[in-house]
């Protein structure tokens, strides 16, 4: 019950890392904001996340459903008011939202394309860090963490937009831990490896004809030699968010069944 007490938003939270996420959260004490642009998936994940945890930990929690657009400022401030009004305070932030795209090499790449990802995955972290962390600095405490990817660390062939946002967050991530620290507010970052979740499939559909195959082949750049399950995220982003952090800030962690440790030299 390390989150009990505690209220914390999760964007991105009707797919799979978000959602595995919100459960693990919502199991371990917390009140938590759902926040998507997917308004039927939404509804459907809030409502399973109620109903299975209904009672399950015998404290008082909130779980509450927020459509959003999280790219757009009057969305992201929108969100941010609906959960200072419901919850008083926000304790944690996943800012998680994030869209793969196409995928084609960097001197086909179609410009309007590489706006959309930039706009999603980059402007999106931004807008949500530039409207929680006014809120965290006033009340002096607060935890988030931030989804880049190991494409925030390697070149991802065809995924020049998704990469170059990826890197960027880490860019996010540094920079506000840096400016934060001092007032009670720790910021870090995730870096997922291959997921398994629908936008690693929309990533595959792209690159094999066997999408099975083509999992089971990315999953051999981990050492695990395996692909990684949402909940493997969800389990270090609520430890990130927790008081147990306490002295984790402005850090990338790896959650990517080793695949940047090493160049695999025995596949
Ligand atoms: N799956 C992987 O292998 C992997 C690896 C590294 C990083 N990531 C990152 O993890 C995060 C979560 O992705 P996932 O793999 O769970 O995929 P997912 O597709 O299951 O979830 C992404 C969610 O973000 C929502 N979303 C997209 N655009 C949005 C917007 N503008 N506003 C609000 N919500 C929006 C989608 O509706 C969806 O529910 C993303 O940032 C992704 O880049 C995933």
């Amino acid at each position: 019950m390390r989150h009990e007490g505690k209220s914390i938003i999760v964007t991105g939270a009707a797919g799979a890392i978000g959602f595995a996420t919100c459960e693990i959260l919502f199991r371990e004490g917390a009140s938590v904001m759902l926040v998507d642009i997917d308004q039927d998936r939404l509804r459907e994940r809030t409502v399973q996340l109620a109903e299975n945890a209904s009672g399950a930990t015998g404290i008082a929690q909130q779980v509450i459903a927020h459509h959003a657009d999280c790219a757009d400022e009057a969305a992201v401030e929108g969100y941010v008011k609906a959960a200072t009004s419901a919850f008083g305070t926000i304790d944690g932030f996943f800012n998680n939202a994030g869209i793969e795209g196409r995928l084609a090499p960097t001197h086909e790449y179609d410009v309007d394309e590489f706006d959309k990802i930039i706009r999603v995955n980059l402007r999106g972290m931004f807008l949500g860090l530039r409207f929680v962390l006014p809120h965290m600095v006033a009340a002096g405490r607060g935890a988030v963490v931030n989804t880049a990817s190991i494409g925030s660390e390697r070149g991802l062939a065809g995924a020049c937009a998704y990469n170059a946002a990826k890197h960027g967050a880490v860019g996010l991530t540094r920079t506000a831990a840096s400016e934060v620290a001092q007032k009670g507010v720790r910021v870090n970052c995730v870096m997922p490896g291959v997921i398994e979740t629908p936008l690693l499939v929309g990533m595959l559909e792209q690159m094999f004809d066997d999408v099975a195959a083509g999992m089971k082949k990315l999953g051999e750049v981990a050492t695990l030699n395996r692909v990684g399950q949402p909940r493997e995220v969800g389990d270090v982003v609520s430890f990130l968010l927790s008081d147990e952090a306490s002295y984790v800030n402005g850090a990338k962690w790896e959650i990517d069944g080793g695949a940047l440790a090493t160049i695999r030299n025995d596949i």
